[in-house]
């Protein structure tokens, strides 16, 4: 367990003081990239899912999907998300909240070149979140898109790419004894970040 003491231990920046707390967490979580999304409908019913943090820099934290999933429709919809990554190995949690937009064409185009051949191609052959008769279907599919892409690269799909959650806040918390916790928050003030300490 690691102990959040001080607002001092916290980078001013905190892109940078969750690439640290990144940090920390590789080696000692077994996902440390896993975060929870959470979006909703346009009258604000929420959905939440775990996606992989594929990208984090001054503009914000990167996840790659179906944009025409449930949460790609519910992101177009109403185009806010809030994140929540937990690091049980270190007490650790991170919350992050605003809005959402798509990255360049050309970003997802180099992460998509990344992936491994069967991960495009059953991005090709799953129309994520529908519903499906059964597993056959799926096997179905992949056969199908398997036979289509056999002589040819597998393409990026237009229906699939990264999300950038812009943050307007940001909560490290650590866990502190007696559940009297830390909790820092970041609220983006034109180009720069208030601080503050929350209750527990
Ligand atoms: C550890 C873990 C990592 C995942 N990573 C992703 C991801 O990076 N992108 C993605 O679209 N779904 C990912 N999923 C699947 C999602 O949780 C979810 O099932 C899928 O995106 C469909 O969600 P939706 O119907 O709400 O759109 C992951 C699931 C788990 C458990």
């Amino acid at each position: 367990m690691l102990w959040l003491v001080d607002l001092a231990d916290l980078d001013p920046d905190p892109i940078v003081a969750l690439r640290a707390w990144l940090a920390d967490a590789t080696g000692a979580s077994p996902q440390p990239d896993a975060m929870a999304v959470a979006t909703s409908t346009r009258d604000g019913r929420p959905s939440a899912r775990v996606v992989l943090l594929r990208g984090i820099d001054e503009r914000g934290l990167v996840f790659f999907t179906n944009l025409g999933s449930r949460k790609g429709e519910e992101l177009a919809e109403n185009p806010r998300a809030a994140a929540v990554l937990h690091w049980w190995e270190l007490g650790r949690q991170v919350r992050i909240e605003g809005p959402v937009e798509e990255i360049a064409r050309d970003e997802s185009a180099a992460y998509w070149a990344t992936r491994p051949r069967a991960s495009r191609v059953a991005a090709w052959a799953s129309p994520q979140s529908e519903p499906l008769s059964d597993r056959e279907e799926l096997e179905t599919l992949l056969e199908d898109t398997e036979e289509r892409f056999a002589e040819e690269d597998v393409p990026l799909p237009g229906f699939w790419g990264g999300l950038r959650i812009v943050p307007e806040f940001l909560e490290f918390w650590a866990h502190r004894d007696d559940r009297l916790h830390d909790r820092i928050g970041y609220v983006r003030e034109g180009d720069g970040w208030r601080r503050e300490r929350l209750a527990p």
